[in-house]
């Protein structure tokens, strides 16, 4: 498997990562301060080149054909948290016609009860047994594998050759997918998120991904093994059990959501640390500091910036008013630097005080694999602190940089190392 390339005439990850603002948005967090101090929440002005585009407004007519919905977003710490905790007033359905359109019906855009009933179901498999299992049966050998190559050469492009591939490769091994499907199982995960600007290859890709799924799960019905494709078609709640479509459709989900994300935060947080060697090296001499440096690194670059929800009736929010039927995008990553709650907020420290931080959303949507996340990342760091000693950032190589809107990562890390010692 290989990291995002320009080289080819079409890249799924090349054009995701474009969409994404990747490599153009550098830093959007003065914006959101100064939006923060105005508002916890702001109305947004829709252009006519979007409403447009929408076909909502016709230009020769001067005319709108039909009122858009309203769209707000929540900027602040307390008017983030209120939309999240508030699935009545603040429903998920939305995602359900675009996204909702190549994963199936996935618990991602299902609003209770209905979210809670699928969301137990799917929640047995991330046991914290099989937790502990994975983290030395699965993600441990991987995260070994991805950096054997780079012991002898003494420098190394953790990106590229570690946190990309080393989550969609956990995944994969989690539902048991055998190791030669990978790129192709990857670039269908990519294309997938991609539909909102090339629609037709996403429909495919959710094609291609069903009948791939279908074939594992047949022949999982019949032999079942211990692994998450397995747990999930035998999980049951009171007699009821995840049918094959519900089945296809989380794991949809699973892939983008899980890869994706942590992917992204765990180059954040060694970027964060790589640009600040202080921090590194208190890290890498006490390893109890690690859960704090984690949070730390999510709450700094959230790997996914915004959500979104839908006013199901009208509703007040720290004070502005949003009408029923008005689109909520939800600001993670402003949230997370609102400096009612946190001091030097744009700072990455991971020696401050500790209070929760929303990159992983809040209320009933909370990220299911949070968990996961956290202990690939942590199993990922000590890793690269045991084998790869005095680590670096490369002086020779371009700095990098954390871009991006709607993801946000660096691009690179080009690092070296003392070689020969893992
Ligand atoms: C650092 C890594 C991760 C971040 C920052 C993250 C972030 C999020 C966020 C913000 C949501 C809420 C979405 C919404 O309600 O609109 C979410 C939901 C979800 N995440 Fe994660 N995620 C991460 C890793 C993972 C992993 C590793 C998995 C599983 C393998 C996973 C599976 C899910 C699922 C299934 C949901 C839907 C939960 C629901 O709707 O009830 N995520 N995640």
């Amino acid at each position: 498997m290989t990291a995002p390339e320009a080289s080819d005439a079409y890249d799924p990850f090349e054009d995701f990562n474009r969409s994404a603002g990747i490599g153009v948005v550098d830093d959007p967090y003065p914006l959101f301060a100064l939006t923060r101090a105005q508002a916890p929440l702001v109305e947004e002005n829709i252009m006519d080149n979007v409403m447009e585009e929408a076909g909502l407004y016709d230009p020769e007519k001067d005319a709108v054909l039909m009122a858009p919905p309203r769209v707000f977003t929540a900027y602040t710490y307390d008017a983030v948290q209120q939309v999240l905790r508030d699935g009545e007033a603040f429903s998920s359905a939305g995602y359900a016609d675009v996204i909702g359109a190549v994963m199936g019906h996935t618990i991602l855009e299902m609003d209770e009860p209905e979210h809670h009933t699928y969301r137990s179901l799917v929640q047995q498999a991330f046991s914290r047994r099989a937790m502990e299992r994975w983290e030395t049966e699965v993600v441990l050998p991987i995260v070994d594998e991805c950096l054997d190559p780079a012991i002898e050469r003494g420098e190394a492009e953790l990106v590229r050759e570690l946190t990309f591939p080393f989550p969609v490769n956990v995944i994969a091994r989690l539902l048991g997918l055998p190791r030669e499907d990978l790129p192709q199982f990857h670039r269908w995960a990519v294309e997938l998120i991609s539909v909102g600007f090339d629609w037709d290859r996403g429909l495919q890709a959710s094609a291609s991904l069903r009948d791939y799924f279908a074939g594992v799960l047949a022949e999982r019905r019949a032999n079942p093994a211990d692994d998450l494709m397995s747990t999930l078609a035998a999980a049951e709640i009171d007699g009821q059990r995840l049918t094959d479509e519900e089945i296809f459709a989380f794991l949809r989900l699973l892939l983008p959501a899980g890869a994706e994300t942590t992917y992204r935060s765990s180059s954040n947080l060694l970027y964060g640390l790589l640009t600040r060697p202080d921090q590194l090296d208190a890290l890498r001499r006490d390893r109890s500091l690690m859960p704090q440096a984690i949070e730390e690194g999510l709450r700094w670059e959230p790997p996914l910036l915004t959500i979104v929800r839908t006013a199901s009736r009208d509703v007040v929010v720290e004070g502005v008013e949003i009408t029923a039927g008005a689109m909520v995008v939800v600001n993670l990553g402003s949230a997370n630097h609102d400096e009612k709650y946190w001091e030097r907020p744009d700072e990455f420290d991971i020696f401050r005080q500790q209070r929760q931080h929303l990159a992983f959303a809040f209320g009933p949507h909370m990220c299911l694999g949070m968990h996961l996340a956290r202990m690939e990342t942590r199993v990922a760091l000590n890793r690269i602190f045991d084998r790869l000693p005095n680590l670096r950032l490369d002086p020779g190589a371009e700095l990098p940089h954390i871009t991006g809107m709607a993801f946000r990562a660096p691009t690179a890390l080009p690092v070296l190392f003392d070689s020969g010692r893992g």
